[in-house]
């Protein structure tokens, strides 16, 4: 049987940190109300480096994790809700900047469910192909797209990137996934990046593009909620393996608050789900490899190790994988 198994991590965040309290300078907010409602205490905003700049550090730090080079890389897959720009993708402009000349490169667009996509896509592609190498990165500068007028939603985000290789094996690594989608939520309750079509022959309506994210948080915290457990079911059931098995969860970090509830209707013990949004805040496509990428440097990984990552966001988009490390 062929697999494929995750060799090494690596991240990258900006080094500007941002508390609430230094949010409270620039809109009507306080650090009690953002961390009683969603455990995010700081995030790093980017001073200028683009979401390609923050993927190629992490991309190479994972690289040289592995003892790898960017030559050995056969497919680079960046998931992003941020991408530099529409063409070339983030992938492509990544692949430039680390020198990954053999690869083929492409974008993933799955909002904060984007890193579960592209590891599950190159898991896929992998296994029924010849690629040997892949480096999955997730990265974003939500900064760029988040209203600094809107208390509701700048509080939650922020920029950063996440990393793994992914190397074709023998030995079992990624056992299942399961992704999902569900396009009829997606529109009123999660949106960013809005461009009207505008032409010569259309007569201006004064629609204005909004780039902005716009959210329904209570909607959005709901979905989340059983969102979280059933991804976690499903991807174990496929494995024939139940969750008494399975050392770590990663969920996507985007509220402490979601996590707990999520833990509750698993009736797990909140400390099985790793969690650092306190640091990052939501980083969406970022926040599971960089909370990977943190364990691991940590040394809360074995060999053999029973894992868990699960996404969800916009789109409405959800995704889990089960893997052993
Ligand atoms: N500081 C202070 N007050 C704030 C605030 C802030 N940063 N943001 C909103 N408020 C106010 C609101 O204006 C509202 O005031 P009002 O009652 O006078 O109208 C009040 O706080 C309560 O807002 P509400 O939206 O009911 O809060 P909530 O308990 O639902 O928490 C979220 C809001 C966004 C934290 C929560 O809904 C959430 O986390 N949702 C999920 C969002 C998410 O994770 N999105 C990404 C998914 S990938």
């Amino acid at each position: 049987m062929v697999y494929t198994k995750i060799i090494s991590t690596g991240s990258y965040a900006p080094n500007n940190i941002v508390t609430n309290d230094d949010l409270s300078k620039i809109v009507e907010t306080d650090d009690q109300w953002i961390s009683s409602r969603t455990g995010i205490r700081e995030r790093r905003i980017s001073l200028g480096e683009n979401t390609s700049a923050l993927a190629a550090k992490a991309g190479l730090d994972a690289i040289n994790n592995a003892g790898l080079t960017p030559m050995d890389i056969d497919l680079l897959i960046v998931a992003t809700t941020t991408p530099d720009m529409f063409t070339p993708s983030t992938a492509c402009i990544v692949q430039d900047i680390i020198g990954a000349k053999k690869a083929y490169a492409f974008d993933v667009s799955a909002a904060c469910s984007g890193f579960i996509y592209a590891l599950s896509v190159a898991d896929k592609i992998m296994r029924a192909g010849e690629e040997v190498n892949a480096l999955v990165i997730g990265a974003e500068t939500l900064s760029r797209i988040v209203n600094w007028n809107d208390r509701g939603t700048c509080v939650l985000f922020g920029d950063g990137a996440g990393a793994v290789v992914l190397k074709k094996s023998e030995e079992k690594g990624i056992i299942s996934s399961v992704l999902g989608s569900d396009g009829t939520l997606g529109r009123s309750s999660l949106t960013s990046g809005e461009f009207v079509p505008k032409n010569p022959y259309i007569e201006n309506d004064n629609k204005e593009d909004d780039i902005y994210i716009n959210m329904d948080g209570k909607e959005i915290f709901r979905f989340a909620v059983n969102k979280i457990p059933q991804a976690v079911n499903e991807v174990l059931a496929k494995a024939e393996t139940s969750l008494d098995e399975v050392k770590l969860i990663f969920p996507h970090q985007a509220n402490l608050r979601i996590v707990d509830a999520a833990a509750k209707k698993l009736d797990l013990p909140k400390e099985k789900f790793y969690v650092n949004l306190n640091k990052y805040g939501n980083t969406s496509a970022a926040s599971i490899p960089l909370a990977l990428d943190e364990a691991n440097k940590n040394g809360l990984l074995q060999q053999g190790d029973k894992l868990v990552l699960v996404g969800f966001g916009g789109g409405l988009t959800w995704g889990s994988v089960f893997l052993q490390w």
